[in-house]
């Protein structure tokens, strides 16, 4: 439908990105594709007045579909139709962008190069492997227009840059690059590599963690690529070919995948294993704190801050030194379930989880025990118990329950008799 409403106005339409990259991945697998997200280019060929040309075809087939959801990106000249989850079908993206020309002029000394904007466009992006496109109009539907050579490096199963100064332009490449690489069990090009070193060693982080114009952007960028990492099944590989490029750097220059980093995170899987998915703990966002949490504690709020995680987050990482030293302080004098209870429900359970995973065994197997037992016990009356008991109700009540907590956590307790007792003395 999309060709034709293009093929009506005289434009071509190319299927672009990552879904022709995993079309022929699966097609070379003879393995099925789960495909959420389309990218169309459209090549408007009369250009001043057809800027508005994915636009317009967004609009075209929206009358066609009426049950799709129009979002325009007017400043790109870009737009999205979503058809929303149903119990068949799940959500579908689809994006129609207009041939964009204006980054990387089209080198005109060249002659032996076709001069169109879907070549242009298609050079500004990232990767060969993600820079190729299938022709979806007439005349030469499903043609494969392959300008740098992605066909090969699928092949040769690489990862390989189109541009030398790519990753300085756009650090959150390298962690995209990566993340192509670990996903797809491909090899990054050397060259690309050297680019990526380069690019790390020329002060990766200095222009990431500027706060000017351009860097919350950036920023929010290199979440959002940590995000799709870390909540990735191969989150752990990808992790381990960050830190062999050095590019845990763009975080944080001092930051870096050691021994006890690891240790840390296997930890907390079993952590997530055993909270998620009833305290609605987010894996990616704790694996992310516990990466932050690694780092001394004065870089921990800035680089938080810098990367636009969630204000809970942020006071997560700000407040661990603190309740690291009160709770690592208290816990080594103190003997008492009951006096462990009343220390550690100050606190959330995130910031328990991260000063867990950094702490010596003793410590962590009373918050560890805390967390699984102690915070689950109830005291061996309740109110109501109380009132049936001739208490009167009150303000009293909290001390009593309280107090009957502590005994019952401490075993002093063990039935609602000797609870009785305990009250009337
Ligand atoms: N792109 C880029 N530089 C970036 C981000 C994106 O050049 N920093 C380009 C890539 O060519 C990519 C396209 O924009 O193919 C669309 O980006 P996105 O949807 O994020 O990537 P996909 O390749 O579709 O990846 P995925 O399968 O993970 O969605």
């Amino acid at each position: 439908t999309a060709s034709q409403a293009a093929e009506e106005r005289g434009w071509h339409l190319y299927l672009v990105g990552g879904a022709v990259r995993d079309l022929l991945l699966a097609e070379a697998a003879a393995g099925t594709l789960m495909i959420t997200d389309i990218d169309l280019v459209v090549d408007g060929f009369h250009k001043s007045a057809d800027v508005g040309a994915g636009v317009e075809l967004a609009k075209a087939l929206q009358e066609i579909y009426p049950v799709a959801r129009l979002e325009i990106h007017g400043a790109f000249q870009t737009a999205a139709l979503l058809w929303h989850k149903d119990q068949d079908l799940d959500s579908l993206w689809v994006d129609i962008a207009t041939a964009r020309t204006e980054f990387y002029p089209y080198p005109a000394a060249n002659p032996e190069v076709e001069a169109s904007s879907i070549r242009q466009d298609l050079y500004r992006r990232d990767f060969t492997i993600n820079a190729l496109a299938l022709r979806l109009t007439s005349p030469r539907a499903g043609d494969l227009l392959d300008f740098f050579g992605g066909l090969l490096d699928l092949e040769a199963k690489q990862v390989r840059v189109l541009h030398a100064n790519s990753f300085i332009e756009d650090p959150t490449r390298i962690y995209r690059g990566v993340r192509f690489a670990v996903r797809f069990g491909f090899a990054i090009e050397p060259r690309t590599e050297e680019y990526i070193r380069y690019a790390i060693n020329s002060g990766v982080y200095d222009r990431t963690a500027q706060t000017n114009s351009k860097t919350p952007a950036l920023q929010t960028r290199l979440k959002t690529e940590l995000k799709h990492i870390l909540e990735a099944p191969y989150w752990r590989s990808a992790l381990q070919l960050l830190d062999d490029l050095g590019a845990l750097q763009c975080i944080h220059p001092t930051m870096s995948l050691d021994s006890k980093l690891i240790r840390q995170l296997r930890l907390l899987e079993r952590c997530l294993r055993r909270f998620d998915p009833q305290q609605n703990l987010i894996p990616w966002q704790m694996r992310l704190e516990a990466i932050i949490a690694h780092l001394a504690p004065k870089y921990r709020g800035k680089v938080a801050k810098n990367l636009q995680l969630q204000e809970d987050s942020i006071q997560h990482l700000q407040n661990l030194a603190a309740a690291k030293t009160e709770i690592i302080q208290s816990l080594s004098e103190y003997q008492r379930p009951s006096q462990v209870v009343q220390l550690l429900r100050k606190y959330n359970l995130e910031i328990l989880i991260l000063i867990a995973l950094q702490s010596q065994r003793p410590i962590r197997r009373q918050i560890w025990q805390y967390l699984t037992v102690w915070a689950n016990v109830q005291p061996i009356l309740n109110g109501n118990d109380l009132k049936k008991l001739g208490y009167k109700p009150g303000p009293q009540y909290r001390q009593m329950l309280d107090d009957l907590l502590a005994k019952t956590l401490d075993g002093d307790i063990t039935n609602p008799v000797e609870a009785q007792e305990f009250l009337a003395k």
